[in-house]
């Protein structure tokens, strides 16, 4: 059933529809007549309620003199709603406005309406800008409803047109036949829905008469889709044939243009589609695409691709937010400073500008790793934003004819624009992207400035390299200078599901075997540094956070900043959001490098849960991102601090699992009497953090004649030196000949601290125990003697844990403790006896305070906002006494204090000030 205002807006009584039905008042401006090239368009006031008007136009103008009545009542009402009607349709327009930097753009949303339609979405609108008919709202009321109704549909827009892609691409799919290779039907697919993406938008965005391309699906194709694959091939065939070459076109084709470029080249034939196909293209066509970013192609075809394809790529595909994130601080924002600075040098001012516009001219953009074009996309449409810009100002102050200004050539053009990209169809997709924001910024244009370049047939066109980016010279993909900026998102594979072929390609651009635990992505990194190793360009790149963590940062970091770079500017660890359904969940960060000293550097925190970054003020960033100096910490064979004692791991039985005695088996050992007397605690991670319980057989001191005489110890004996024997390797078949004892022992002779080898990233403090020599530690977890609890106190310290997950590797997102980085590498300076006595004292109460909940494991004591109040508070209590261990003045309040006392210590301490040897690598 048609909503009542829905039926009132299509009898085309607006001024009973605004003023009756929905409460607003009455109009209080003129009709406006608008003339531009000849032709004119009148709008009538129809309603108004505190400044907001309502404007209606009885008919449908070319998107110039659209443009032109829209600026011209734009003067006299910011905000506004323009209504333009004929017989069958309805198109509301609205001012959107986007925060860029300290700028606000503004663009034209529109919500079309086609007569007859039921519409929930404008029945919804018209709803919600419906104003209480008892009360007054002041301006801003009014104003936020307006936004609600119609800004929302600007931002839902996106996800509605990612969902009519995968309506278009699941209906094609369907209709190919199953022995179609897969890779032939998804080439085609993509390489038909790009098209049907660009044709949508020349609809739209006056590439030739509205609705041409909707209109030829409707009126030239059969209800049931049986010849919709024909027609579309043969509009496709007219679309790559220039003028003088095509002869009488067949009905329905007339009116559309020749295209040139890459797009309609290929010849596809399309299978025979069905009725399902026609109804989506044709609901696809009723959007608005003019004003979809083409920035969320690649999300797009996201939803629509099967999750391990991704997952093989590395597909992970970044939102217009992140993307922004990358290159503000990259190069945007000081185009934009310098902008303002300029608009402030009054008679210096034009030529400034025409300066400024030039350099814009000379900036190279490439995205090694460019996806279905995203980066490039909005790096384009926010440079073309800053051209339109100056341009605007100069006509401001000079009153150059815009049409000469935008004859002289756009400075900004799409050839100034690459990409590099292994797979085949999202490099298509983002050559078409590129031509459809060309479209948008060419409409803006028109809106600003009534005159916009017209670009069929296609004569400029980004390059993308469909290629493999490490195998790839990038010089000559685009030929490096200071005005390059290389910017993107290299595929997140970590070390271990990198292919052999990804290491070998990361050996070769390493120039070393040993790559270790190096990102794929670092191989991006290489290849930025080998680009720019003459000249002085810009480069960000989002990666995994892995690459600021552990040990891949020394070995990535030397070759940075050995190089001459700094990071320009770094936004911290959050978790990676893509507007694409089953999104893969990742931590990232992304830095950015040049060589220069200004402009200031910039950190970008994120603190809490919900990912909104807050700029620090630094004065330098290093590798772990902290301002702090610029080391780099890499594995140590000794401690650095002299009041650490040595770690070991624990000890490895290597034995089949024939030592081990779950619960299940107690019993049945236990009543060997004589195997009975060699059971021992066995503590692993699980045990120690969860009071498992598991024990071991540790046969050190067994006698030949308790070995023999025992059952249970000669039936696990056997089976160990089996294990042993079956080993591939030969030192595991050499310990065969000691079958009762681990092939690796290390445990203490005196009470000790266990420390676990991995625990959640969740846990508020790093969990460790004490125990005593006669409870065996595993090889799962490190141990080191603490006979009087001073270790300890030290592992369960916020400084620790600081350290721990500043320094330290993962294990997938768990922190991963390690002797020869984290502990070796503790720039705990010498402690005067007090102190320590102390921190020792603080540390038993922390475990006075576990001790007062026996019930509790240690897993259930250390639960974020869970711990007991007397345990928090014996925390707080070591973290004041070892923060001042490190050399706090006061009592750290926040991890980004503590990182930066613990660079200080270790800086100092590697530096031989603090009493110890030179160690590990410095670079300044
Ligand atoms: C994380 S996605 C980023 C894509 C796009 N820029 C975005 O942000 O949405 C990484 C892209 O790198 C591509 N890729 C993976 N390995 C590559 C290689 N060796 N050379 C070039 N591109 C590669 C993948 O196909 C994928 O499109």
């Amino acid at each position: 059933m048609t909503s009542p205002l829905i039926e009132r807006a299509e009898q085309r009584d607006y001024q009973k529809l605004f003023i009756q039905d929905l409460n607003w008042s009455k109009p209080d401006h003129p009709p406006v007549t608008v003339e531009h090239e000849g032709r004119s368009v009148t709008a009538t006031n129809v309603s108004s309620y505190k400044g907001l008007r309502v404007w209606v136009a009885d008919e449908k103008p070319d998107s110039k003199l659209e443009a032109a009545l829209d600026q011209h009542l734009a003067k006299s009402s910011t905000d506004r709603i323009l209504i333009f009607h004929d017989d069958t349709e309805q198109v509301w327009r609205w001012p959107v406005r986007r925060a860029v930097g300290n700028t606000t753009t503004t663009r034209l949303s529109r919500h079309r309406h086609r007569n007859g339609d039921t519409d929930p979405h404008f029945a919804e609108k018209l709803d919600v800008i419906r104003l209480p008919f008892d009360t007054l709202l002041d301006s801003n009321a009014v104003l936020a409803k307006v936004r609600q109704a119609f800004d929302v549909e600007a931002h839902n827009e996106t996800k509605h047109a990612s969902k009519l892609m995968a309506r278009l691409y699941s209906a094609m799919e369907k209709a190919y036949p199953a022995a179609t290779p897969r890779a032939d039907r998804d080439h085609e697919i993509s390489v038909t829905l790009a098209r049907i993406l660009f044709l949508m938008f020349g609809d739209d965005t006056d590439m030739w008469d509205p609705h041409l391309f909707s209109d030829f699906i409707r009126d030239h194709t059969q209800p049931d889709g049986s010849d919709i694959g024909a027609q579309l091939t043969a509009l496709f065939d007219y679309l790559d044939t220039p003028d003088d070459q095509r002869g009488t076109p067949r009905p329905g084709l007339e009116g559309f243009r020749y295209v040139n470029g890459r797009i309609f080249t290929e010849r596809v034939t399309l299978p025979v589609l069905n009725a399902e196909f026609r109804t989506a293209v044709l609901e696809a066509c009723d959007r608005d695409w003019a004003s979809i970013s083409p920035a969320i192609f690649g999300s797009m075809f996201q939803s629509v691709r099967d999750a391990e394809t991704r997952r093989q790529l590395g597909e992970h595909y970044t939102s217009e937010e992140n993307i922004l994130k990358t290159l503000n601080p990259l190069f945007l924002d000081e185009l934009r400073a310098e902008l303002e600075h300029i608009r402030t040098l009054g008679k210096y001012e034009a030529d400034r500008l025409r300066k400024l516009r030039d350099k814009l001219g000379r900036i190279r953009y490439m995205d090694p790793a460019c996806g279905c074009g995203n980066f490039i996309i909005v790096a384009y449409r926010e440079l073309r934003d800053l051209e339109l810009a100056i341009m605007e100002r100069l006509q401001e102050i000079t009153g150059d004819n815009p049409m000469l200004l935008a004859n002289v050539g756009l400075k900004v053009t799409l050839d100034h624009f690459y990409g590099i990209e292994i797979d085949e169809w999202p490099a298509r997709i983002a050559e078409t992207a590129m031509f459809l924001v060309d479209r948008q910024c060419d409409l803006k244009l028109t809106a600003a400035l009534g005159y916009a370049p017209d670009r069929l047939p296609i004569q400029e066109q980004a390059t993308i390299v469909v290629g493999n980016a490490l195998r790839t010279d990038w010089t000559l993909v685009c030929p490096p200078s200071e005005d390059t900026i290389v910017a993107g998102n290299p595929p997140f594979l970590g070390h271990v599901s990198r292919s052999a072929q990804q290491s070998e390609e990361l050996r070769d651009l390493w120039r070393r075997d040993d790559i270790g635990r190096l990102d794929y992505a670092t191989g991006w990194y290489a290849q930025a540094l080998q680009y720019f190793s003459v000249h002085n360009g810009k480069w960000a790149f989002v990666s995994t956070n892995s690459i600021v963590q552990g040990e891949p940062v020394a070995p990535l970091f030397q070759q940075v900043f050995q190089r001459g770079w700094r990071i320009r500017f770094a936004h911290r660890t959050f978790p990676w959001e893509s507007e694409a359904v089953g999104a893969a969940t990742v931590h990232c960060v992304i830095l950015g490098f040049d060589r220069s000293d200004s402009p200031p550097p910039r950190l970008f925190d994120y603190v809490g849960r919900d990912a909104v970054p807050q700029e620090v003020h630094v004065t330098r960033i290093n590798a772990y991102l902290t301002d702090s100096p610029n080391v780099l910490v890499e594995q140590r064979r000794s401690r650095l601090s002299s009041q650490l004692s040595t770690v070991s791991f624990g000890s490895r039985p290597n034995d089949g699992g024939n030592f081990v005695v779950g619960p299940e088996q107690y019993e049945i050992v236990a009543a060997d009497p004589i195997a009975r007397k060699y059971l021992r605690r066995f503590i692993g991670s699980k045990e120690l953090l969860h009071n498992v319980d598991r024990w071991c057989l540790w046969l050190v001191d067994a006698s030949e004649t308790d070995l023999i005489q025992s059952p249970v110890l000669r039936e696990r004996v056997g089976g160990c030196r089996q294990h042993r024997l079956a080993s591939k390797r030969p030192a595991t078949r050499e310990w065969a000949q000691w079958p009762s004892l681990f092939d690796f022992n290390s445990q203490p002779t005196k009470p000790y601290l266990c420390i676990p080898g991995v625990v959640s990233e969740h846990r508020p403090f790093f969990i460790a125990s004490r125990f005593e020599p006669d409870v065996i530690a595993s090889n799962a977890v490190f141990t080191t003697v603490d006979p009087d609890g001073f270790q300890f106190a030290i592992v369960s310290s916020s400084m620790f844990l600081t350290w721990q997950l500043t320094i330290g590797g993962r294990l997938e997102s768990r922190p991963r403790f390690s002797n020869t980085i984290v502990w070796n590498n503790l720039p705990l300076p010498p402690v005067e006896a007090e102190l320590r006595q102390r921190i020792i004292a603080a540390g038993r109460a922390v475990e006075g305070a576990r001790a007062q909940r026996p019930d509790r494991s240690l897993a259930q004591h250390y639960v974020a906002n869970a711990m007991t109040p007397e345990l928090i508070e014996a925390h707080a209590n070591l973290d004041v006494l070892v923060d001042r261990a490190l050399g706090s003045t006061a009592p750290c309040e926040t991890e980004r204090e503590r990182q930066q006392v613990l660079f200080a210590r270790y800086d100092e301490l590697t530096a031989g000030l603090l009493g110890a040897p030179r160690r590990g690598r410095r670079n300044r």
